[in-house]
């Protein structure tokens, strides 16, 4: 039944001869596969990489890593680039699949010695499945109960040791217990227009289509400080540049097709505008909690913080306060308001 809720990753994509296709620049794909092919991100990678030399030295597991941070910066690519690193095999699961602790309990059961285990959306297990992960993170053992009431008794089971991966945007909501299990905590960061300009010059080249610096620098600025969402533009600005103009990327056919696809100037969308206007003409300005936000935009509180928040306080426009959001003069004047101070 594990089977079926485990994609195992046992392709050619995960074990061994395909990883350098990348040096042979025969094929690049959108996500890298080693850790110098990963841009941006430099304390996390340089953390990652002295675990990583040093358990390979040691012969030993790497100690279990939680990655969180917002959605599309780069967990699920940096948990695979990992397992290459280490030469270890994948399996790939999340939370809200594994049901039951018979199923997180098989899941480990089928792990053999030095695989990496990822499970995505960690914070989306339930209480019961994640007791079963406490044992089997901090001594690679399960303990099973036998039989009910008075004659009831634990046996433990030794597992193979396995290197945990789990991958989150909300951190939050992982319980202490959960999260004091991982040897390693990495947040990941929105990446800066530098970072995110290479990775958009590179992901050019795996979609085989030519963008100038002035336009991947463009794109870069306006896509929220997000790998996933800059790969996302890319692709339709491809297709703009083919349809109609000759093929290569300019900050023009950068500008027409973000106004098409309702990215302003300083890369905010509809939403963000949405919401910095809320704040100003409904609350005053803030503080104002996110759940009141939600309501008042008609908008999931989790979107707003997990996609939303991030970028507009990376870039100003709002202040996150003990007492909740408020806008920062750069809303104000983005917006053409003046603060009104009764
Ligand atoms: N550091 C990076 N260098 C190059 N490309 C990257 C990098 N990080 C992410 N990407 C690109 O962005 C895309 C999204 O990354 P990924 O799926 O790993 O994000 P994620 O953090 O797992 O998102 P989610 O929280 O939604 O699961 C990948 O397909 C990859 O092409
Ligand atoms: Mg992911």
């Amino acid at each position: 039944m594990a089977k079926r809720q485990i994609k195992t990753d046992t392709d050619d994509r995960l074990t061994s001869s395909s990883y350098n296709e990348e040096n042979d620049s025969m094929e690049i794909s959108l996500r890298p596969k080693t850790l110098d092919s990963y841009i941006g991100q430099k304390k996390t990678k340089e953390n990652m990489s002295i675990y990583i030399q040093a358990a390979k030295q040691r012969g030993e597991c790497l100690d279990h890593v939680l990655l969180y941070g917002p959605p599309g910066l780069g967990k699920t690519t940096l948990s695979n680039i990992i397992a290459n690193e280490m030469g270890a095999k994948i399996k790939v699961t999340t939370g809200p699949a594994i049901e039951r602790p018979g199923d997180m309990a098989a899941i480990l059961n089928g792990l053999n010695n030095g695989d990496i285990l990822f499970i995505d959306e960690i914070h989306r297990i339930n209480r019961l499945v994640e007791e079963v992960l406490y044992p089997a993170m901090e001594d690679f053992v399960l303990d099973i109960m036998i039989g009910k009431g008075a004659d009831a008794k634990s046996i433990r089971i030794d597992l193979p040791h396995f290197t945990l991966i789990g991958a989150t945007t909300r951190i939050g909501l992982l319980s202490a217990p959960l999260r004091d299990r991982f040897g390693v905590i990495e947040r990941l960061e929105l990446y800066n227009t530098e970072d995110l300009g290479t990775i958009i010059k590179r992901s050019s080249k795996a979609l085989n289509v030519e963008i100038d610096n002035e336009g991947a620098k463009e794109l870069a600025r306006r896509s929220r400080g997000t790998p996933r969402i800059a790969n996302r533009f890319l692709k339709r600005m491809r297709d703009f540049a083919q349809v109609k103009y000759d093929g290569i990327i300019t900050k023009e056919v950068v500008d027409e097709s973000l106004e098409i696809l309702e990215v302003d100037k300083n890369g905010l969308d509809k939403t963000d505008k949405k919401i910095l206007s809320c704040i100003i003409d409904q609350f005053n300005g803030g503080p104002v909690g996110v759940e009141n936000l939600a309501v008042s935009i008609g908008e999931e509180s989790d979107t707003i913080e997990d996609v939303y928040e991030p970028f507009l306080i990376q870039q100003g426009f709002i202040k996150r306060t003990a007492r909740g959001r408020e806008a920062t003069p750069r809303a104000y004047e983005y917006l053409g308001r003046v603060k009104n101070n009764d």
